[in-house]
């Protein structure tokens, strides 16, 4: 099944790529997708809004008989009481380098005490099939941050997010390790097995 991604988040795309490379889900990207303007209620929500904005930017297109994939994730602190969540993209500014947002990011558990280093990712993926049937999964990885950036690997928070069973961020683990571990992974593993016939 021909399958469009709405998503132009090159880190996010490679990822999704690989977990889906081997499925009936042919994954495309097109060229001329715009993402909507983001809620900040739910990734749920958020997902739904980027799958329906491609699904009907493709339709525009006359293209009707794909479906579409949209992801919705963030990083939750649990010393910043879930921040920044679905706001993570955005966090400490839109337009800020991530070098800074990182460092905005450590501040900030510091001025909280330190102590409190728990993290959760999160990745919501909405399907919607060409017969416009919506399919909605969610995964998610509790981890610490780090106090230090640790590894080059990965994309966004990865350097900041410490996987206590492994002692490593997921900055310092290849690309398939993570897939194993990370939110994402179990989302695209739970979007599978709602796909089985
Ligand atoms: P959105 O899903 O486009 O709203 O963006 C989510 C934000 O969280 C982006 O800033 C991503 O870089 C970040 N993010 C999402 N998933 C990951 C991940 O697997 N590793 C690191 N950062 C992530």
């Amino acid at each position: 099944m021909i399958t469009y991604l709405a998503s132009k988040n090159e880190g996010k795309l490679a990822e999704i790529r690989t977990m889906l490379g081997n499925s009936p889900l042919q994954l495309r990207t097109y060229a001329a997708y715009r993402d909507p303007e983001e809620g900040h209620e739910s990734y749920v929500d958020n997902a739904l809004l980027k799958a329906r904005a491609l699904r009907s930017q493709l339709h525009d297109a006359g293209i009707r008989d794909a479906a579409v994939l949209a992801d919705d994730s963030g990083i939750e602190l649990d010393a910043l009481g879930g921040r920044p969540g679905v706001d993570s993209a955005v966090y400490a500014g839109a337009a800020t380098p991530w070098p800074q947002r990182l460092a905005t990011m450590m501040r900030e558990v510091d001025e909280h005490g330190g102590r409190e280093r728990g993290a959760r990712f999160v990745c919501v993926m909405a399907l919607i099939l060409p017969d416009g049937r919506e399919i909605v999964v969610e995964g998610d990885v509790r981890g610490e941050i780090s106090p230090q950036l640790r590894g080059k690997n990965g994309f966004g928070y990865d350097p900041l997010f410490f996987y206590p069973p492994i002692g490593k961020t997921f900055g310092q683990i290849p690309e398939r390790e993570k897939n194993e571990l990370s939110h994402r992974g179990r989302a695209a593993r739970a979007l599978l097995e709602a796909l089985k016939p």
